[in-house]
């Protein structure tokens, strides 16, 4: 099987790379390095990767490899496509930060599905995200609920999720919308709440939780995203799927956990709300375990315990914006 991967030097997009070239897949990996947070983590994500015969790295954006015809040249013959490119992160998607969001969210969708079309890709697998729901007390969030993203990014994600609908309804091609809830584990962006507070614990520092702390989520480790991810590639056209972690857990309780995890009694300080973030989520899981026998399997103690020991055999780097 050939796939192509967009975003394949971020976090998700580097994990499910190395897990479909363990599986013994052909990957063609796009991503131009965005500098949202820094290239040595993009790097080091696809560090083992890119010494694997079976990989192709092309360090370009969808944008211009769309303009000029060549992401078409690319999918010729690729099986499916994992599009998981995107400006990521909820809190700077605001004022002039959004443009980079409609640009590489919705463009970039857009782009990849003309020319998966074109190019009669028989599968692309959207990453979606919790953000489509919005603030809502309505829990857990199903997939047939009324979406009111909260977040301009949010708008972004659930543009791109109409995209995959449009190009299912008018042209035919297949495609699954996966809604991803906050997903961690190691390689996770520097710029989301584990990895800033597991860093500043591990420096010793005080973490900083914003509001008072009560909103909650349904953390999903990265590994069941990446089960679930695979697994979409069978799912019936134009679906469009919640991977969640199975619970939701407040911020306080995180602080919590990761006390538990590193014998370390932390120190918070508790700052302003930030726009755009919802006061809760949870995925309802029925359709997917029904549709694609979705089931998360690592716990948020787990789950923590590994992201606490990869950050512990990394050097700081620059923490990322947020
Ligand atoms: P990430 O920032 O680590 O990875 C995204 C990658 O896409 C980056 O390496 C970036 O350089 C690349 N990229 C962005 N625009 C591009 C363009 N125009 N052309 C080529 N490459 C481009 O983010 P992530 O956390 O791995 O998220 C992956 C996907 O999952 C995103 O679509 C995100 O919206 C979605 N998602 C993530 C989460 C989460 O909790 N991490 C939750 C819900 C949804
Ligand atoms: C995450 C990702 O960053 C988005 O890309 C993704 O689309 C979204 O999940 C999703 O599920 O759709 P978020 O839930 O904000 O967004 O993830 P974190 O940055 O890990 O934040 C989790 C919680 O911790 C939020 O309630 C946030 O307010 C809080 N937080 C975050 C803090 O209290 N302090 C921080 O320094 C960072």
């Amino acid at each position: 099987m050939k796939a192509i991967i967009t975003g394949v030097a971020g976090f998700i997009g580097s994990t499910l790379a190395d897990r479909l070239l363990h599986e013994g897949w052909r990957i063609v990996g796009v991503d131009s390095f965005e500098d949202y947070y820094p290239r040595s983590y993009k790097e080091h994500n696809i560090r083992q990767a890119s010494g694997h015969p079976a990989f192709t790295l092309m360090e370009r954006n969808l944008l211009d490899l769309g303009a000029d015809g060549s992401l078409q040249e690319l999918m010729e013959g690729a099986d499916v496509v994992f599009h998981l490119a995107a400006q990521a992160g909820v809190r700077a998607s605001w004022d002039s930060g959004f443009r980079v969001y409609s640009d590489n969210n919705v463009l970039g969708t857009q782009v990849v599905l003309e020319a998966a079309h074109r190019a009669g890709v028989q599968k692309v697998v959207y990453a979606s995200s919790s953000s489509v729901y919005g603030d809502t007390d309505i829990l857990p969030m199903r997939e047939d609920a009324v979406c009111r993203p909260y977040s301009p990014y949010g708008v972004t994600k659930l543009a791109g999720e109409h995209l995959c609908g449009l190009y299912g309804g008018n042209f035919g091609l297949s495609t699954v919308s996966l809604r991803f809830f906050t997903v961690y584990g190691p390689r996770q962006r520097p710029d989301m709440a584990f990895h800033r507070f597991i860093r500043t614990v591990l420096d010793g520092g005080r973490i900083a939780v914003y509001g008072d702390g009560l909103q909650s989520r349904d953390f999903t480790y990265i590994d069941d995203i990446v089960d679930g991810i695979i697994a979409s590639v069978s799912a019936p056209p134009g679906a469009v799927l919640n991977l969640g972690g199975g619970s939701r857990v407040t911020v306080r309780q995180v602080v919590a956990a990761l006390e538990e995890a590193t014998g370390v009694q932390i120190a918070v300080d508790y700052i302003e709300s930030q726009a755009g973030d919802v006061g809760h989520t949870a995925a309802s899981l029925e359709n997917a375990h029904d549709l694609i026998g979705y089931a998360p399997r690592v716990t948020l103690r787990e789950g923590l315990r590994r992201e606490v020991n990869w950050l512990r055999g990394r050097p700081g780097d620059t923490q990322g914006q947020g």
